[in-house]
Order: structure tokens, then C-alpha cells, then sequence
């Protein structure tokens, strides 16, 4: 039995037009762990993740899966170890149809015709997308060619799971399916996003990478509920975590002006409150330190 862990040793990766896309890139993931990539538009995740099956190889520095460093000679064999999904489907379907797709990797593992169609229709099946068989991938909606993309790599029963993007054009009942078969999958897993409901979800762990190295590692219920680290990195609060932060409306009267907008823990007013920038509250119903537990009799005011 192998040891599916993901080593990354001072990675660094320059695009042939001169990027310096990764700057030095250091983590090690073990065997079952389940790691969101999270970081701004151009922060490195997809070209981190391309280096997981020797899609792009390293420029300096080492990549490991399992015990098998990654140069040419062994990226076709860590990628029937590593499946990646790509960020766009149209990167990752080729064939005429949906079915030789989806049964390219099985072949190339040289299983037999009928194992194949059986791990494709199972993968099909898992992504509810086995009406689509028959079809030309350029013929499906967004949303159909992620889930066909997402089938071709399940196929391959890969012992390591990468994900780019995987929920961008699912429509909701379909990603909450992806959420589902992401917490079922029981090896390893890494998955970039910026749904980050989604890696909270699925993800113990969270790597937050800016400008090509890591700005943050740890477990994802920390990094995600750190609002100035978020902010940091164009990203915002899992929509989970910022509901009961805007969970009640009350009155408030700014000199002499009475009206009403939601009210949490945390928020800002708008400029031309009194020139307020901004404050913090703490919410009634948890907080014994809120400094008025009376919102619902009516108008009052508070400071600001
Ligand atoms: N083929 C390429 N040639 C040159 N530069 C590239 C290429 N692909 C990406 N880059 C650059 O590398 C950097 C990292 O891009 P990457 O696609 O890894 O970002 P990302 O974090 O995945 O962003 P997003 O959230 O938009 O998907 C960016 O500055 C980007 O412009
Ligand atoms: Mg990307």
C-alpha cells in the first residue's frame, strides 16, 4: 500500500513568456487529507495544481507524489495516480463523444472493454450525466461538460483527487451532488476555489496562496473565518459564516434621523452616518458584552 502524500519542496514556475507564477512553494499533504487552494484571480492555484500529474513540471525545486519524484520519466505514472480537473472542460474533453472521453483513461490503463464500460457508465452515472453518453462534448452546456470532465477523471479511480474549479458552472442541485461525492471520496483530495461554502464544506484543510507563495496554511475553519486574511486576498466570507453576522434589522436614530437596516456583529456603515467609517457589534442573542439588548422596542440610538 502507498503512501499517497503530496510533497512540494521550494516549487518555483516561470511561464515561458517570463511569469513568475510560483515563487517558492513549500507544503506536504498526507494520505486522506483534504486541502482547499484559495488565493485571488492570478494567484498561482491553477498552475500549483497543474504540477500535481506533470501537466507543467517545476522550474526549481521538487515534487513528490507518493515516493515518486516527479520528472518526465514518471509523470505518465503519476497520472494514473493523480486525477486533475482541469478549471476549464474544454481543456480536458477531446474526443467525439461523451462516452470515448470519459473511457480515454480506462483504455490508457489498459483495462478491458467491458471494465470500461462499466467505469464509465458508473462515473456518468455519479455525475448524472449517462443521458449525454452519445453526445459531442461541444454540443453540451457549460455545466454538462464539467460534470462529463469531472466523470473522466472519476473514471480512473485516481488514489488522489485535484479539482480547479469544479462547482464554477454547476447549477445549484448539481453542486450540492459534487459537495456530496467530494465528502464520500475517502483519499486524498485538494480542490481550488473561490466557493469557499464549498471548501469549508469538503476541506479540513486550507492553503491560501498569494502571488505565487503560500500566505496561509491551516485548518480551513480558522482561514475561513479570518476575515482580514480573506480580505487580504480579494476574498470574502463563506456566505455560511456571514449570514449569522447579518441575522437582525432594528431602528437607530442618527441625529434625529430615524430608519432601519440589518444589524450583526460586524458591519459597516456606509459613509454620511455622521462621517462614521465603521464598528463593531455584538449580536444580542449571543453576545452578553451587546451594548442594548432591546432591539425590538422600537427606535433608539447608539453610538457610532
Ligand atoms: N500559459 C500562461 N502563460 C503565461 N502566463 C500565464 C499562463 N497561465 C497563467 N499565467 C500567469 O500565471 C499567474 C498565475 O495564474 P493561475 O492561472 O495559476 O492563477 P489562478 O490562481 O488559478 O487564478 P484564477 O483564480 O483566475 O483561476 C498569472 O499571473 C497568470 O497571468
Ligand atoms: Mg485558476
Amino acid at each position: 500500500m502507498s503512501h499517497h502524500f503530496i510533497d512540494f519542496r521550494d516549487v518555483k514556475y516561470r511561464y515561458p513568456d517570463g511569469t513568475e507564477a510560483l515563487r517558492g512553494i513549500t507544503f506536504r499533504i498526507t494520505h486522506g487529507e483534504s486541502v482547499g487552494i484559495v488565493g485571488a484571480n492570478g494567484a498561482g492555484k491553477s498552475t500549483l495544481l497543474l504540477h500535481m500529474n506533470g501537466f507543467l513540471m517545476p522550474s526549481s525545486g521538487a515534487v513528490t507524489i507518493g515516493d515518486v519524484l516527479l520528472q518526465k520519466g514518471t509523470a505518465q505514472e503519476i497520472r494514473k495516480r493523480v486525477g486533475v480537473v482541469f478549471q476549464y472542460p474544454d481543456d480536458q474533453l477531446f474526443m467525439p463523444t461523451v462516452f470515448d472521453d470519459v473511457a480515454f483513461g480506462p483504455l490508457n490503463l489498459g483495462l478491458d472493454e467491458q471494465s470500461v464500460r462499466e467505469r464509465v457508465e458508473d462515473a456518468l452515472r455519479t455525475v448524472s450525466a449517462l443521458q449525454l453518453r452519445d453526445k459531442p462534448p461541444h454540443h453540451l452546456s457549460g455545466g454538462q461538460k464539467s460534470a462529463v470532465a469531472i466523470a473522466s477523471v472519476l473514471a480512473m479511480e485516481p488514489d488522489i483527487l485535484v479539482m480547479d474549479e469544479p462547482a464554477a458552472n454547476l447549477d445549484p442541485k448539481a453542486r450540492r451532488r459534487l459537495i456530496q461525492l467530494l465528502k464520500t471520496f475517502s483519499h486524498t483530495k485538494i480542490v481550488a476555489s473561490h466557493d469557499l461554502d464549498l471548501i469549508l464544506d469538503v476541506c479540513s484543510r486550507c492553503i491560501v496562496i498569494h502571488e505565487g507563495v503560500v500566505a496561509a496554511d491551516g485548518p480551513a475553519a480558522e482561514i475561513l473565518s479570518n476575515k482580514a486574511l480573506l480580505e487580504g486576498n480579494n476574498l470574502e466570507l463563506p456566505l455560511s459564516l456571514q449570514r449569522h453576522q447579518h441575522e437582525h434589522e432594528h431602528e437607530h436614530c442618527h441625529g434625529g434621523e430615524t430608519h432601519a437596516h440589518p444589524h450583526g456583529h460586524e458591519h459597516e456603515h456606509p459613509e454620511g452616518h455622521d462621517g462614521a467609517a465603521g464598528h463593531v457589534h455584538g449580536d444580542a442573542g449571543k453576545d452578553p458584552d451587546h451594548p442594548h439588548d432591546d432591539h425590538e422596542h422600537g427606535p433608539h440610538t447608539h453610538e457610532h
